[in-house]
């Protein structure tokens, strides 16, 4: 295809703003898929995604677009991920295309992931043509959403387009504005090869299937090309686009967006960001701007049920073979048996990975409390990484410790924002910028990463009865006074409750542990003292008090089907309990214990 009838765009949203349903109506209409095709939303995959509503993996679509002035032009949507633990991969999807369609919902307005995505748009030097959506429902204002892209975005809005998914008021004129407001591509048919790798996944028939942009030169079906990045060679076997179902292709140019397979085993050979070109007369200087996907966020997983390990090895090994940002390590607790130390690009990532396993491998799972990387710097000068507060080192031989930060965008409605700014002071934030934008205020703050994953975002939501909005980037290591905190039941430590802690926030954090672990770990025969600990010195104290022999008589006496009943369901609760010398403890009590109120 020739560049000047290409157009390659993406579409940048907040959840829920209709990217999903504006991605099919283009679809629809230009007859890409016959209407009997239409699924619900068909650039969402997974189930997974299609009820958490958010878009994991990035999907491109190819439609054929006859326009106005009488030319068929080939437009490549590439669909990007919409959640801030994925920013890496939006912006190589950005890099991919040379503009954005801005979908936001009339009746709403922008939110922050929203500005995210679009600034990220931003500098990938896109041309954006805002679009309001959901001009059907009675409460759209697009004059006063028009005026707050302005206002907070910065771009103009007086020529957007308004639309409505639903209903397809608008879409013909999407269209137009994708062939007459975004550029064509640039590239050199002749130069040597150049592709950017934007995505890649596993399919279990065509083994890692790959999706590139060609910047320079042609890739042919049977060419040996290279990853310049991580070494790889391979022939290239198949060579396709999707219209959104495969579709081979005998060769694709400058400007195209399409996909290939190569007998490529696993998806960390490949890696996002990475230049693709030939083994031969390759191009010379790689594409800017790689860089590897580190796990910020750390967990335990282990089996309920500790037959089940072999199982959760199993799912653990398929999904990291489709995603190579996420990375394991056996790892084995006095706790909690044997499982699996996990790194994740955040705690949503965290989630939706712990969902899958429990969901599509049936497996019940024990998660323990989500840790941040510290750099442990110790007196020799050397420098370790801790995932597991387990193993922070004896503290003599500390110098000190350093943690991640973050630069945090929350944005809320007025009346909501003094709850807000209060739980950020809560969490060690330092106020960077308060600005208002109609109604509405934007938050800027710097915040320890590890006072936020735990549960930042439920509070959040529930300070703000869900009308907050919430975005991060990492923005580097800090030195601060972090100890690690231990929780001992009956005398002893229990591993999977160690926390690292901020020294002035340590005795509240222990008194609130040691009082939830108390309600959370049923009575026992003997008496059980629960402490927090720093480096041996006790700081927090609650017991148990022991049970009285006269309780359990009563339940058991008499009828013989309740009593059955009480056994089967005593039977059904000690699975999901953990044995720690002679105490019991409840799996939930492990996440619980955790939370702060
Ligand atoms: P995620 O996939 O969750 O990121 O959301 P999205 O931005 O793709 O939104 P999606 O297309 O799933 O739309 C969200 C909801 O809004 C769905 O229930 C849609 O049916 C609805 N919706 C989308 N466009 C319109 C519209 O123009 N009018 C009305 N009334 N509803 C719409």
């Amino acid at each position: 295809t020739e560049l000047s009838n290409i157009r390659n765009f993406s579409i940048v949203a907040h959840i829920d703003h209709g990217k999903s349903t504006l991605a099919d109506r283009l679809i629809q209409m230009t007859g890409t898929v016959a209407e009997r095709d239409m699924k619900a939303q068909l650039l969402d995959s997974m189930d997974i995604e299609r009820e958490r509503g958010i878009t994991i993996k990035a999907n491109t679509v190819r439609i054929d677009y006859p326009a106005k002035d009488g030319q068929t032009y080939v437009l490549n949507l590439i669909d990007t991920p919409g959640h801030v633990d994925f920013s890496y991969e939006v912006s190589r999807s950005m890099q991919a295309v040379e503009g954005s369609l801005l979908v936001v919902d009339s009746t709403q307005g922008v939110e922050a992931q929203t500005l995210a995505n679009v600034y990220q748009a931003i500098d990938a030097n896109h041309e954006i043509v805002p679009v309001l959506n959901k001009v059907d429902l009675p409460a759209s204002d697009c004059a006063r959403v028009a005026e707050q892209i302005e206002d907070v975005i910065g771009i103009d809005a007086s020529n957007s387009i308004h639309i409505s998914a639903k209903t397809g008021v608008g879409i013909p004129d999407v269209l137009e504005a994708i062939v007459t407001r975004l550029p064509a591509p640039k590239g050199d048919r002749n130069a040597p090869l150049k592709a950017m790798l934007v995505d890649s996944y596993y399919d279990a028939y065509l083994g890692v299937v790959v999706i590139i942009r060609v910047i320079d030169g042609v890739i042919k079906k049977g060419d040996r090309i290279k990853m310049m990045k991580t070494g790889g060679q391979y022939p290239v076997e198949k060579l396709g686009v999707f219209r959104p179902q495969m579709q081979d292709i005998a060769e694709l140019g400058p400007g195209e967006i399409g996909f290939l397979t190569a007998s490529i085993k696993q998806v960390r050979d490949t890696r996002v960001g990475d230049t693709i070109t030939t083994e031969k007369k390759g191009c010379e200087v790689p594409l800017p701007g790689f860089k590897p996907s580190i796990p910020v966020v750390f967990c335990g997983l282990f089996p309920v049920d500790s037959a089940e390990f072999d199982d959760l090895r199993n799912a653990i090994e398929k999904l990291a073979l489709n995603d190579a940002s996420f990375s394991y390590e056996m790892e084995s607790s006095a706790a909690l048996g044997f499982g699996f130390r996990c790194g994740f690009l955040g705690l949503l990532h965290l989630e939706v990975i712990r969902d899958r396993i429990e969901r599509e491998y049936n497996i019940d799972l024990i998660t323990t409390a989500p840790s941040v990387v510290y750099h442990v710097f110790m007196k020799d000068g050397e420098m370790i990484e801790l995932h597991n507060p387990a193993d922070m080192p004896d503290l003599s031989k500390v110098d000190h410790l350093e943690e991640p930060r973050i630069k945090a965008t929350i944005m809320v409605p007025d009346e909501y924002l003094g709850d807000v700014l209060k739980l950020c002071q809560d969490r060690r934030g330092v106020q960077l910028d308060l600005t208002y934008a109609g109604a509405r205020a934007m938050a800027v703050y710097d915040l320890p990463l590890n006072e936020v994953v735990f549960d930042f975002y439920d509070r959040l939501k529930s300070v703000t009865k869900g009308y907050a909005s919430f975005d991060y980037q990492m923005s580097g290591y800090q030195e601060d006074q972090l100890v690690k905190m231990q929780i001992l039941v009956n005398d002893e430590p229990v591993d999977a409750l160690s926390i690292m802690v901020h020294r002035t926030r340590a005795e509240t954090r222990g008194r609130a542990m040691c009082e939830k672990l108390k309600e959370l770990i049923p009575r026992h025969m003997f008496k059980i003292p629960i402490q927090a600990a720093i480096g041996g010195k006790v700081i927090a104290r609650e017991t148990l008090a022991a049970l009285r022999k006269d309780v359990t008589a009563k339940c058991y006496g008499g009828d013989a089907t309740r009593k059955r009943k009480l056994l089967e369901k005593q039977k059904a609760g000690k699975k999901k309990m953990r044995q720690f010398g002679r105490v019991e403890i409840p799996q939930e009590a492990f996440i619980n214990a955790l939370k702060m109120d």
